[in-house]
């Protein structure tokens, strides 16, 4: 008899429809408020996105999964709230939690602690803290949907379990050691993730959104050529980039899609009427890593009158010294339409911040500068060594891009392409620290969107103190002057618009909520604090704004 492996997870959700994906341990017929999907097959792992439409809008519809007629899911006596969807009501209220990095460790000393007290601890999980208080709080309170930017899983750092496989497995003292690398340690990461009684009950409930960062495929993904051309002469990447698009494309990226734009989906169509969709899939993300192709993993949402752009900025980048960019020109056409229109609020996400604290901004346009040669040869190779170090791979280093999104955050904000937006958030993750920044145009751009941008990381990955002491410099007046220094002295570009921080730098396992109401919004960031006496976790609040 079938049986779960993993999922329910509840993934996209409209006014009138939903998906929810399951991974089963056999092949079966998958039905979800009478609405049934065959499993489709991939390197011997059976999964299904059931498509369930016909839904009355803004309300609560609970739902079991049977897997061949049989209920599997929610099982009997299950401790959780049953698992539901609920449909977007027309009129919002919307509320959007995110934040990203999050380590899948257990709930238990030494993994609790600080860093700096033990190392690997890394302190209280935010979305397993999220969860619990949820249960606690009224429905109307829950977010309608989960944004997940990046790092949804570690490559480089696998929990116990993961490591423990992998060594009984194969020769460790190979590289690449202990990190995953084939398609199959990746479903161990994300059974591992996902897995956990109180997430699985989350991801049942509250539908999820989400893109891969570097540490879903290896710290440092595509920071560089040279890195590129160093990871492609080794034995194993082939294999880890492979195994990665693919659980890339079934675990994260086919539930990001509306049920409308999966009925005319190529590759899904493909790999799902394929007795055995191993070769399609394969073959799709040879091409899309071959042509370095962002545009097929960024997607959009509509929450009412708010759109959602999330933009792949890890798969599309061009490389090559002088000429180096986030995403190519298909992706860049894509962005530009699906920015357009006339919203109450625009909310672009992106792993990678594109407002950096100032004083890192000017290191990293300062550092890509130098590598591209402003300080001759020998300077550009040590600025190599010190963009791999320092993770100098924003969009700040990506000087091309970065401008062509601020010209596009002048003419969105303006209303040249639709009504000027309320608010206009760009959403980021990765850099393990949170803070709200604000944005200043100059006048004669006539920006009337109130403009921000939104940083939340992470979810359970806190830094070590002396990495925060380097943020807080940065952060500094001091730090901002020096990188100004540096960035000047080499010709890097001053950029066009200013931004300062108005909260934050928060340094803990924290999760945010952006809450959309008509033209209104509002951001909370909350973080997990633990009581000592009783081992209760709970959130607290660290910074309430009203942004629009
Ligand atoms: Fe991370």
């Amino acid at each position: 008899m079938p049986d779960l492996a993993l999922g329910p997870l509840l993934r996209h959700v409209g006014t009138r429809d939903a998906t929810v994906w399951v991974e089963t341990d056999e092949p079966c017929n998958v039905e979800v408020l009478g609405h049934r999907e065959r499993t489709f097959t991939v390197e011997g792992h059976h999964y299904a996105l059931v498509c369930v439409d016909g839904l009355a809008s803004g309300e609560l519809h609970p739902y079991t999964v049977r897997l061949d007629g049989r209920p599997v899911w929610p099982p009997p006596d299950y401790p959780f709230p049953a698992p539901a969807i609920r449909t977007l009501s027309r009129g919002g209220p919307f509320r959007v939690s995110f934040g990203s990095c999050r380590l899948a460790l257990p709930h238990r000393p030494p993994y609790t602690l600080s860093k700096d007290r033990h190392p690997e601890g890394r302190e209280l999980d935010a979305l397993f803290t999220l969860a619990r208080e949820l249960i606690g709080r009224p429905r109307d309170e829950w977010p309608d949907l989960l944004l997940m930017l990046g790092d949804q899983v570690y490559v480089d750092e696998a929990s116990p379990g993961v490591r423990e496989r992998i060594r009984a497995s194969r020769d460790v003292s190979e590289p690449p050691g202990l990190e995953v690398r084939s398609f199959e340690e990746y479903t161990w990461l994300y059974h591992e993730s996902w897995g956990e009684p109180t997430i699985r009950w989350l991801f049942s409930t509250i539908p999820t959104a989400m893109v891969l960062d570097d540490h879903d495929m290896a710290d440092d993904w595509n920071i560089s050529r040279s890195w590129k051309e160093e990871m492609n002469r080794t034995q194993w990447w082939r294999e880890r980039v492979i195994g990665g698009l693919m659980t890339y494309w079934i675990y994260q990226h086919i539930g990001n899609l509306a049920p409308t734009e999966l009925e005319r989906h190529e590759e899904y169509d493909a790999v799902r009427r394929a007795s055995d969709g191993t070769g399609a899939l394969r073959e799709f993300v040879e091409w899309a890593d071959l042509n370095g192709e962002g545009k097929v993993w960024s997607f959009k949402r509509d929450l009412g009158a708010t759109r959602l752009v999330v933009v792949d900025d890890r798969t599309g980048r061009r490389l090559e010294e002088g000429h180096r960019s986030i995403f190519d020109d298909h992706e860049w056409d894509w962005i530009l339409g699906a920015t357009r229109g006339d919203f109450d609020h625009l909310l672009f996400a992106t792993t990678d911040p594109v407002l950096l604290p100032p004083g890192l901004h000017h290191a990293e346009a300062w550092n890509e500068a130098v590598c591209d040669g402003a300080l001759g040869s020998r300077a550009a190779a040590l600025g190599e060594k010190l963009r791999r170090a320092a993770d100098f791979d924003h969009w700040a280093a990506f000087q091309d891009s970065f401008e062509r999104l601020e010209r596009l955050l002048q003419e969105v904000g303006r209303g040249d392409w639709g009504r000027s937006p309320a608010s206009i958030v760009l959403l980021s993750g990765d850099v393990h620290h949170a803070y709200l920044a604000e944005v200043a145009f100059r006048r004669r751009e006539a920006v009337q969107s109130a403009v921000y941008q939104a940083v939340c990381s992470p979810f359970r990955n806190a830094l070590a103190r002396h990495e925060r002491q380097m943020i807080r410099f940065a952060t500094s007046r001091t730090g901002v002057a020096v990188g100004r220094g540096l960035a000047r002295a080499v010709g890097a570009r001053d950029p066009d618009l200013r931004w300062r921080l108005v909260e934050g730098p928060f340094f803990d396992n924290q999760v945010a909520t952006i809450t959309l109401d008509g033209r209104r919004a509002r951001m909370r960031l909350e973080k997990t604090l633990a009581d000592a006496r009783s081992d209760q976790r709970r959130l607290e609040t660290s910074f309430e704004r009203l942004l629009a």
